[in-house]
């Protein structure tokens, strides 16, 4: 079985709700971290693997998303399946049961891997990335015996292990992994209100078939503002030579602290950024200290001081400048005034 025999499904339907006020214009899978946005970086990482079809599950706000990967990669044979609802992850993977014959890999759209992917492309067994993680309760949970896995269930309130699902799945035999589907779908099996991938894989392990975990360690979430920006620093600091920066004027009186990320045509003056921003196409940003934090093309930042901050396509941010005339033996306290120095 070659790599360019497997078709990459890649489920971009959510709404992705964590991620509001972003997603209520924005298909998740569109918000940049890096230099680019998170389904550019699945793609490469795709591309990179050999994989040469790609069928992506389409809903929510789909036409920004196919816009974008025909523009930003028109040379790759990408086919969309509609969901209509969002019912799950199992629903998504089974809308595709027309579309794809053959080995399958999957890959969530929200999730960046630092992995070998020929792990999961080579030998001839059926595997999922599992990685050991602090607290379970909000993954789907696999048991392994004797190298295989014995048993898994989603999001279970007293997990029986630490080893959490994390978003990468290959199957040699894609009809067998629908007809687990269509089992689901047909008896309307649902839990927490939706049909669950990890629910029709369970199916198969109960009857008998073998799954192998492979441990990951490079998994970046992207479903959630704070899991997002740690993306971004691992993104960013994965670049060439830490910083990945593009035509800043020299006159411009900044000062960049690596590893930074800013578009070509991005506008920066008289600012500290850095390290770890990202600062998209078409941003102006003015008199600002900014730190940890992703700036979405075509916003414009002035006068302030941010870490930790997600800005959105087109906003504008502006802080504060104060005009002082301040004699000697003054004190100008903003704020409460109980730390002020000599108190
Ligand atoms: P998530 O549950 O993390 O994404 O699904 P979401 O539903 O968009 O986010 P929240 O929970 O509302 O914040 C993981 C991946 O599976 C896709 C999502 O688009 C995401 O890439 N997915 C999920 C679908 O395609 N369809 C679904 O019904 C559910």
């Amino acid at each position: 079985m070659k790599k360019s025999d497997f078709t990459a499904v890649v489920p971009v339907a959510g709404a992705g709700t964590r991620l509001r006020p972003h997603t209520y214009t924005y298909p998740k899978v569109l918000l940049t971290v890096g230099n680019k946005p998170i389904i550019g970086h699945i793609l490469d990482d795709l591309a990179a693997a050999g994989i040469k079809k790609i069928c992506m599950v389409t809903g929510y706000l789909g036409d920004k998303i196919k816009t974008y990967v025909s523009s930003a990669y028109p040379g790759l044979d990408v086919d969309y399946v509609e969901q209509p609802e969002p019912k799950g992850l199992g629903h998504a993977i089974w809308m595709t049961r027309s579309r794809v014959t053959g080995p399958m890999l999957v890959m969530l759209g929200d999730t960046i891997l630092s992995a070998d992917l020929s792990k999961f492309l080579g030998g001839r067994e059926d595997c999922i990335a599992v990685k050991e993680v602090p607290d379970p309760r909000r993954f789907g949970v696999v048991e392994v015996k004797n190298g295989y896995i014995s048993a898994m269930v989603e999001k279970p309130e007293k997990p029986r292990t630490n080893l959490a699902i994390v978003g990468i799945y290959s199957f040699r035999n894609s009809s067998q992994l629908y007809g687990s589907l269509q089992r689901l779908v047909d008896s309307g099996t649902t839990t927490r209100g939706e049909i669950q991938f990890t629910d029709a894989m369970a199916m198969m392990v109960r009857r008998g078939h073998r799954i192998k975990p492979v441990k990951i360690e490079g998994w970046y979430d992207c479903g959630k503002p704070e899991t997002l920006l740690e993306t971004n620093r691992f993104i960013l600091g994965r670049g060439a030579g830490g910083t990945m920066r593009h035509s800043v004027p020299k006159a411009s009186g900044t000062l960049i602290v690596p590893p930074v990320y800013i578009a070509p045509g991005a506008e920066v003056r008289d600012s500290i950024i850095g390290p770890h921003v990202s600062v998209g196409p078409g941003c102006r940003i003015e008199r600002s200290i900014i730190s940890d934090s992703i700036i979405n093309e075509e916003a414009q930042v002035s006068d302030i001081n941010l870490a930790g901050s997600l800005i959105g396509p087109s906003a504008v941010v502006l802080g504060r400048r104060y005009k002082l005339n301040v004699g000697e033996n003054s004190e100008v306290i903003f704020g409460t005034g109980d730390i002020a120095p000599g108190t």
